[in-house]
């Protein structure tokens, strides 16, 4: 209210300056309006209102056309943006989108057996956003002597099944946005090339310089590096990159597995970012430099 207020008073005040260029000056234009000058000055200030019959006798008088304002845009999706993640113990990857909003569903098979991506059914609501995050453990460049071995085992064929079943709904949910994440490895002799790749440290600009991390041996800002490709149908993430503070992730095995294997939390907020307009998210801030994090 107050902003189209404002709006209006200022666009009168234009008015009036115009029309006192042209010779007319502000006592005229009151006395030809009806108007007390004390009441236009206030108007204009915005310190005071006027009601419709005098604003229409001023018009008149400035030749103006005064037309109702527009309806204000609302940047409220017109129903609720389903955001699904698979293979996501932490949740962290669609944990912005979550905060702007949109519905999330999890699905990872360490939430209970229902959650077994390889027989999880079609959502009821449709889906907007998916994200996958399949086990990399058979594909990953780190493993690479061992593949022969996972191979005849049948490690390998059980991860694709994993992967495959990421992207099968895909195809049967046709996301407006979908990325799947595996370390740098062979996944690309299986499904193709990726689109991009990325270190977590190249997003840490993302992140408050003193948020705490998931865990303390995850460096904050994560700044660290592990070469991860993304697949999929995505604007890609603009990097605010930070100086790794340790060396390459893919080869250490210091932290738990799981513990390395969360979605790093700038990247998270990159993608989010770079992403939500598709979905028709315009208007959700990201804190402010050194503000922590609503999550
Ligand atoms: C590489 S980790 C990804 C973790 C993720 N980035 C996060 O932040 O939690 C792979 C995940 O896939 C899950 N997973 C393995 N097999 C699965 C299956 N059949 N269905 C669903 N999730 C599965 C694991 O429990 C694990 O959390």
């Amino acid at each position: 209210m107050t902003t189209q207020r404002i709006g209006f008073s200022e666009q009168i005040r234009q008015a009036v300056d115009l029309a006192k260029k042209s010779g007319l000056s502000q006592k005229k234009i009151c006395e030809k309006a009806g108007i007390d000058q004390a009441t236009l000055s206030r108007f204009m200030a915005v310190k005071g209102g006027l009601m419709p019959d005098k604003l229409d006798a001023l018009a008149d008088v400035l030749r103006l056309c005064v037309k109702p304002a527009p309806p204000p845009v609302s940047y409220k999706p017109r129903r609720e943006i389903h955001v699904l993640s698979l293979c996501d113990l932490s949740g962290n990857w669609p944990k912005p989108w979550g905060k702007a909003g949109c519905k999330v569903t999890l699905v990872d098979i360490k939430h209970g057996k229902e959650n077994d991506v390889v027989r999880y059914q079609l959502p009821k609501d449709p889906v907007d956003v998916l994200l996958c995050a399949p086990p990399c453990t058979d594909f990953a460049v780190t493993g690479s002597r061992y593949w022969t071995e996972k191979d005849s085992k049948g490690h390998t064929r059980e991860s694709l099944t994993i992967v495959y079943a990421c992207l099968r709904l895909v195809m049967m949910c046709k996301p407006k946005v979908w990325a799947l994440e595996n370390p740098v490895g062979r996944l690309p002799r299986y499904i193709g090339p990726h689109q991009m790749t990325f270190n977590p440290c190249d997003f840490g600009g993302y992140l408050p310089k003193y948020q705490k991390t998931d865990h303390p041996c995850i460096p904050r800002m994560d700044a660290y590096r592990k070469k991860t490709c993304l697949w999929g149908d995505f604007e890609k993430p603009a990097k605010k990159p930070v100086r790794p503070v340790k060396g390459s992730w893919i080869n250490d095995n210091t932290a738990d597995k799981e513990i390395r294997s969360i979605t790093p939390m700038g990247f998270a907020i990159a993608f989010f970012e770079a992403n939500k307009h598709r979905v028709g998210i315009f208007d959700y801030p990201l804190p402010s430099d050194g503000e922590e994090l609503p999550f």
